[in-house]
């Protein structure tokens, strides 16, 4: 997609989001409301976003006839998962447009190529090493040492893919059950808390990013995130900053996330990007409720080629991800005052599986500026 080829949606029109998930739900929901219909395109029978939308495509990411008529059905492509393959995404973009632009997907798919145009910026990541051996990771854990992470290159999320090594692991036997040729090793990071950015960028170069969200995980998977995160005004700035520079440098149409790490001590204190995330985010959930305007709104009006809007937040925002079997606890959660329950209808409560969220806002007292 280039400046030359840009998308400008009425209401009425239709935009095709590939993927089913919570996120194509809550990103079809927030169309809705702004009078732009959404075809949903998964392979999944059960996906949670086809119960929100009059059309949707149940086909195999490599059914080249399906994707055509998708294509032939839409005005504009998005996504919700960042494993679209390029394949896919060539078929759709010579149809339609696809934003964001298959060449942010491709360098967001890799965690090499991620991290060496996230350096390329100027801007510091973990040390990491490019990993394609046993010998090229022995030699690497020599070099950036221990205790690190070894990332499988593509396909990770909700920390599979990785495993931490700490000094005398089996580095064979580690090497040869991440099952992949193609990985990283990272130095691990001794962070004092993780933070992301949820930034929008518009086709004209407008970028818009949230308020800094602090996030916790549990085994790996998110469990809660509050805005703003309780860091010094400097750092936020600098995190947001960071944000907007990869978007811009992305040439990015469309919400994105970047996860970043916040170092205090040692010698180089600051913020450290993990990863970025070419889509809207389980760590911008809060804003459906905490904002006046969410993140999949702001993928809507981006990708729709409308201004995008400045959003402001209602509070102290805190959201709660209801993981597995934690869903049987939404009536519970239902009583809470002032919480907001979000279910994504999905069938099975496996374990590990982001089954919901709840919100809940503490408003600002009154007469007070930006807190
Ligand atoms: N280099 C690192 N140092 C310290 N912790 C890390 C590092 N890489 C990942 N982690 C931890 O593992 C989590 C998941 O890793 P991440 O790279 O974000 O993969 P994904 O979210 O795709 O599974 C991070 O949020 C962080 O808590
Ligand atoms: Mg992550």
């Amino acid at each position: 997609m280039t400046g030359s080829n840009r998308v400008k949606l009425k209401p009425g029109d239709t935009i095709g989001i590939l993927g089913g998930g919570q996120l194509g739900r809550m990103l079809a929901l927030a169309a809705a409301r702004l009078g732009l219909r959404c075809q949903v395109f998964s392979p999944d029978p059960d996906s949670p976003a086809f119960d929100v939308v009059l059309n949707a495509t149940c086909a195999e990411y490599a059914d080249v006839e399906a994707l055509e008529l998708f294509a032939n059905d839409v005005d504009v492509v998005t996504y919700e998962f960042e494993n679209v393959p390029s394949a896919a995404a060539m078929v759709l973009a010579a149809r339609r447009p696809v934003l964001p632009s298959r060449s942010a997907l491709e360098t967001t798919q890799d965690r090499l190529i991620e991290k060496d145009f996230v350096t390329s910026l100027g801007i510091r990541t973990a040390n990491y090493a490019d990993i394609s051996s046993l010998a090229t990771l022995r030699e690497a854990v020599l070099r950036i040492g221990q205790p690190s992470v070894l990332k499988t290159r593509r396909f990770g999320y909700d920390g599979k893919g990785q495993v931490k090594i700490r000094p005398g692991d089996d580095l064979e036997r580690i090497w040869a059950e991440l099952g992949t040729k193609s990985a990283i090793l990272e130095a691990f990071v001794p962070f004092e808390r993780e933070i992301s950015v949820v930034a929008a960028r518009a086709a004209d170069g407008q970028v818009e990013c949230f308020d800094v969200t602090e996030n916790e995980h549990r085994d790996h998977i998110l469990k809660v995130s509050r805005a703003p995160a309780a860091i010094p005004d400097a750092l936020a700035d600098e995190a947001r900053d960071i944000a907007s520079r990869i978007a811009t440098a992305l040439d990015y149409v469309g919400v994105l996330a970047v996860e970043m790490f916040v170092v205090s001590g040692g010698p180089n204190p600051g913020v450290l990007v993990n990863e970025i995330a070419p889509r809207v985010h389980n760590s911008g959930h809060w804003t459906l409720d905490g904002a006046s305007i969410s993140q999949f709104e702001q993928h809507i009006r981006a990708i729709a080629g409308w201004p995008l809007g400045k959003p402001l937040r209602h509070g102290h925002v805190t959201m709660t991800n209801l993981i597995g079997d934690e869903i049987d606890g939404y009536e519970q959660w239902l009583t809470v005052p002032g919480a907001t329950v979000h279910l994504y209808g999905k069938g099975a409560a496996r374990p590990g599986r982001k089954m919901g969220h709840v919100t809940q806002v503490s408003p600002l007292p009154p007469r007070q500026g930006r807190n």
